[in-house]
C-alpha cells in the first residue's frame, strides 16, 4: 500500500496520508507523491477541489524526524528534496483545498492546513507546532499566514512554547471553520469538498487568487526555506532530532 493514496469521485480529488503506523508523518517520497497529485488535480478540468485527510486516527505527525536527522548529518539535502516542490504546489494551488482533521496534527501537519481554504477538524484534535522544541523555524511560510490568521501572541505561544492547540480553540480562532465530533469530520470535508466543485471552477480559481497574497507568501516560503536549512546544522537541531530517535531506547 503506497504512502500516499488518492480517490477520485464526483470532481473531487481526495489526497490520502495514508502511512497510519507512523501518525502519517511524511517522507521525502510522500512529498512528491502529493505533489504530484496537486500538479495533477490543478492541471485537470475534471477536478474541482482537492480534499487531504489523514488514514486512521491521526492527520498527521509532521514531518518524519529520520529525514531531518538525515539532513543534519549532511547525509540528505533538504533543497534538493521533494519538500520544496510540495510546499510550492500546495501554497500555489488554485482549485479549493479542503482538509479534515483527526487526532494529533504537528508541524506540518498544522503548518500545511494554512494553504487549505477551509479546514474541519475533530474537536478533540491536537494541532502543535513545536519547531523550536526541535531546533528549528516554522516552515511553509507559516510565520507570515498563521500571525495573519491568529495574531501574533497566539503563534508565538504555538511556535516557542509549543503549546497544543484542541479542535474546538482551532475553531474558535479561526484556524479552522469548524470543530466537529470526530467520527463526522470526513462526511462534513466530504460534502463541503463536493459542494465546491459543483460550482463555477472559473469563479472560485479567481475568488481564491485575489484573496491570497501570493508574492508575500513566495517570499516568506524562500526565507524560511533558508532559515530552516540553517537551523537543520545546529547541535541544538541535531540533539533533539538524536532524543526523539532514542526515546524508546534500543530494540529489546
Ligand atoms: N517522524 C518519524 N516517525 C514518527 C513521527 C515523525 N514525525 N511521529 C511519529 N512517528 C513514529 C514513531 O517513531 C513510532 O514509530 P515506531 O512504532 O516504529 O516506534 C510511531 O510513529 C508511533 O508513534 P508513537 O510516538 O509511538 O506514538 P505516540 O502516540 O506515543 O505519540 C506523537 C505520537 C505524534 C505525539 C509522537 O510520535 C511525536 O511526538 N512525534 C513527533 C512529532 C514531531 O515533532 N513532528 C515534527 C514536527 S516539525
Amino acid at each position: 500500500m503506497s504512502d500516499i493514496s488518492t480517490e477520485s469521485a464526483d470532481r473531487v480529488l481526495t489526497i490520502i496520508l495514508n502511512r497510519p503506523a507512523k501518525k502519517n508523518a511524511i517522507t521525502d517520497a510522500m512529498y512528491g507523491h502529493i505533489a504530484a497529485a496537486l500538479r495533477g488535480a490543478a492541471d485537470d478540468p475534471a477536478i474541482g477541489a482537492v480534499l487531504i485527510r489523514g488514514e486512521g486516527a491521526d492527520f498527521c505527525a509532521g514531518n518524519d524526524i529520520s529525514m531531518f536527522a538525515a539532513a543534519a548529518a549532511g547525509e540528505q539535502d533538504i533543497l534538493a528534496s521533494n519538500t520544496g516542490p510540495f510546499l510550492q504546489a500546495i501554497s500555489t494551488f488554485p482549485k479549493p483545498l479542503v482538509a479534515a482533521v483527526t487526532g494529533r496534527a504537528i508541524g506540518i501537519g498544522v503548518t500545511m492546513l494554512l494553504h487549505c481554504d477551509l479546514v474541519y477538524v475533530a474537536e478533540d484534535a491536537e494541532l502543535r507546532t513545536p519547531f523550536i522544541d526541535l531546533g528549528l523555524v516554522p516552515e511553509a511560510a507559516s510565520a507570515l499566514t498563521l500571525p495573519e490568521r491568529i495574531g501574533h501572541v497566539r503563534s508565538f505561544a504555538l511556535f516557542a512554547l509549543g503549546e497544543a492547540l484542541g479542535g474546538k480553540e482551532a475553531a474558535a480562532i479561526g484556524i479552522a471553520n469548524r470543530a466537529l465530533p470526530a467520527d463526522e469530520v470526513q462526511r462534513v470535508a466530504e460534502l463541503a469538498a463536493r459542494t465546491l466543485a459543483a460550482k463555477p471552477l472559473s469563479a472560485l480559481v479567481a475568488t481564491k487568487a485575489l484573496m491570497r497574497n501570493a508574492e508575500a507568501i513566495a517570499a516568506a516560503l524562500d526565507a524560511d526555506q533558508k532559515a530552516f536549512v540553517a537551523q537543520l546544522k545546529t547541535p541544538e537541531a541535531a540533539a533533539a532530532f538524536a532524543a526523539f530517535a532514542a526515546r524508546k531506547g534500543p530494540p529489546a
